[in-house]
Formats: structure tokens, sequence, C-alpha cells
């Protein structure tokens, strides 16, 4: 196979994590015969500081001619006094916008040898494998009006019978493979946005009768993700929502530097670490890269279509972690302290010297 992939570092620990994310898709292409043609672009402040603008024209065109779209992080407190059209983070947002991806794909998969590095207990952690499906179009975060009137500002959160539909289509697919609930997850004891996503994921739910749906409360699903977080499969919910509960995810994981993500429903699938750029770790070496190298398996199985693939890069990160490899945010005593590079070298070894046959490590 011969796919170009728009490789977007970004700002903070974004280069680092992503440069070991790039070693790792190209052991993979190197070894199974895929071209993957990685041709690097700005997005964030990194590109304010060279086009003033957080998603520059040559970025825009680059990704409208990739085959998918892997993101390291933006943000950069530089840039903080900016108004927020002009933030390293607009350019995130803008190119979500661009590229439509509506479902943003959040697994929060708990490592059996890390259920000892999240503060909450080994025995509710172990064995948790939640999906999240965060819509990533919609709602307060693109809802008009918004503004600021002197004492007064305002967002809109604002959802469409089709965004929603849309969405709780793939939780619901996703379901099929998985162990066949999904949960959804709004505030419709209070909002009306809330009692539309309500009624129309059970539309949809008729289509598939045989997945089980439930609905929470997300103030009740905040709560019980870390009370019994593996009565969970799959979990859809609005962009905002998504977004924090996903950060709660990264506490079960062990680290919010464990989690990757993939964005679908547009032509090229967008991939991008759940983590933020984290300016206080930069050029450290501290950064976790596993959450980047999660993604490029994403990447794989959801753009590429190389599930096989994308399986081997999820064992050789198990395979990594069951070596007492860490990085300092899942360090425990008794494991081997690793930088962000040698983490990724370890990745790469164990797929360069893997067996080549189908479900070898
Ligand atoms: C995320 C981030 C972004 C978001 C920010 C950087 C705009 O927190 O991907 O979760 O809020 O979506
Ligand atoms: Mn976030």
């Amino acid at each position: 196979m011969k796919a170009q992939i728009a490789f977007l570092p970004g700002d903070g620990v974004g280069p680092e994590v992503l440069a070991e994310a790039r070693r790792v898709l190209e052991s993979i292409g190197r070894r199974f015969n895929h071209t993957f043609d990685i041709v690097e672009g700005d997005i964030g402040g990194v590109a304010i500081d060279r086009y003033d603008s957080p998603l520059p024209p040559p970025t825009i065109e680059l990704v409208k001619q990739s085959n998918a779209v892997l993101l390291g992080a933006v943000g950069n407190k530089k840039y903080d006094s900016l108004p927020a059209a002009k933030k390293p983070e607009r350019g995130l947002l803008d190119l979500r916008t661009l590229l439509g991806n509506y479902a943003n794909l959040r697994p929060v998969y708990v490592f059996d040898p890390l259920a000892n590095s999240s503060t909450v207990r080994p025995e509710v952690v172990r064995g948790v494998d939640i999906m999240f499906v965060r819509e990533l179009l919609g709602g307060i975060y693109f809802g008009t009006p918004r503004g600021r009137e002197g004492d007064r500002a305002f967002d809109t959160e604002v959802y469409t019978v089709e965004e929603v539909r849309r969405v709780s289509r793939v939780a619901f697919e996703l379901a099929r493979s998985r162990r066949k609930l999904v949960t959804s997850v709004d505030k419709a004891n209070v909002l009306e946005s809330s009692i539309l996503w309500r009624q129309t994921v059970a539309e949809v739910a008729k289509d598939y009768p045989d997945v089980k749906l439930e609905n929470l409360y997300v103030d009740n699903c905040a709560m019980q993700l870390i009370l019994r977080p593996k009565q969970f499969d799959v979990v859809v919910t609005s962009n905002l929502f998504g977004d924090i509960l996903s950060d709660e995810g990264g506490v079960l994981a062990g680290s919010l530097g464990m989690l990757p993500s993939g964005s679908i429903g547009g032509p090229a699938g967008f991939y991008e670490p759940v983590h933020g750029s984290a300016p206080d770790i930069a050029g450290t070496g501290k950064a976790n890269p596993i959450g980047a190298i999660g993604s490029v398996a994403m990447m794989l199985e959801h753009s590429f279509k190389l599930p096989d693939l994308a399986a081997r890069v999820q064992r050789a990160i198990a395979a990594a972690i069951d070596q007492g490899l860490r990085t300092a945010d899942i360090f425990s005593p008794g494991h081997t302290l690793v930088t962000t590079k040698q983490m990724g070298d370890a990745v790469c070894k164990i797929i360069e010297t893997s067996d080549a046959t189908k479900n070898a490590v």
C-alpha cells in the first residue's frame, strides 16, 4: 500500500512524541512493504510564528492532499493573550472542521502492568477497556452566537438531529464488534440540546437491536467512571462532555500520556494523542510517546484498513510495558525509567525483530 500522511508536530512535547510515532510507522512500512510518504507541516504556535496563522494555507493544502493526518499537540502560553480566533488551539479546531471528521474515538485501555499506576485502586481499573466516541464538530465548541459584550460572555450548545445521528451510528457500529453496550451521556434533565440528543440516540438504537443502550447524566457518568469503570464499553457523548470525560479516562489508564485518538467520518482520518502540548516538560525527554504511537495504530486500522498491523503496534506497546519500561508519568519503583526516545526505540525494536507471521508480537 502507498499513502501520504500529513505530519503536524505542533507545539510543546508534540514534536518529541510525534518523532517516535513516525519511527514506528516507518518500521512498520519497512517490515511489511508499505510506502508511507510522510510530509511535514506547521500548525498551532509554530505556525503563528512562521505564518502569523495557526492553520496556514500550505498546511491546508497539505492535509487536503493527504490520506491521513497525524498531529502532535498545539498550545503555547506565549499566545494566551491573543483573541480566541488567533490562538494555537484555533488551528486544531479549524483543522478538525476542514477534515470533516465528526467522530473522535478515544479508547481508554488499561494495560495490566499499569493497573498500579493509577490513583484509582488497581482492582477497580484492571481490565478497563472503554471506547469513548466524542462528537467533534458541533456543540458548544462551534455553536453560535458566541461572544462577549462588556461584562457578559456567552457560548451556545447546539446540536441537530443529523449531527447526533451520524456520531451515534459510529458508536453502535463499534459496539457491535465489542461488548455490545452503548452508554449515551448527556444532561437531559437540564439542557434542551441534551433532550434532542437522547431522543435521537434512542431512534438510532432501533437499527441495532443486538446492542444495548443505556443513558447516563454526565455528572453521574463522571462519578461512575471512577467508581465502576468496568461497566462501560462504548460511551457516546457531545464534544464538551467527551473532552472532559476522556481526560478522566487518562487517570484510569495511568496517565493522559497513554491515550491515543482517531477521528473518522471524513475522507481523511485524523490521529492525535489526547494529551496537550505540556510546555512544562517540553524538551526534557519526559513525555510519554505511547499516546502518539497508539494513534499510529489507530491510523493503520481506520484509515489504511490494516488491522493486523495495528494489532502488532498495540502488542509492541504492551511488550515494552511488560519489559518494565516506564516514562516518568507512569513510573513506579522497581521499573526502568526511560526517556521519550528510549520508549520509542523499544517499541520499534520489538516491531523490527518480531516474527512476521500473523499474530506474533
Ligand atoms: C483535546 C484538547 C482540545 C479540545 C484543545 C487543545 C482545543 O483538549 O483534544 O482534547 O478541547 O478538543
Ligand atoms: Mn481535551
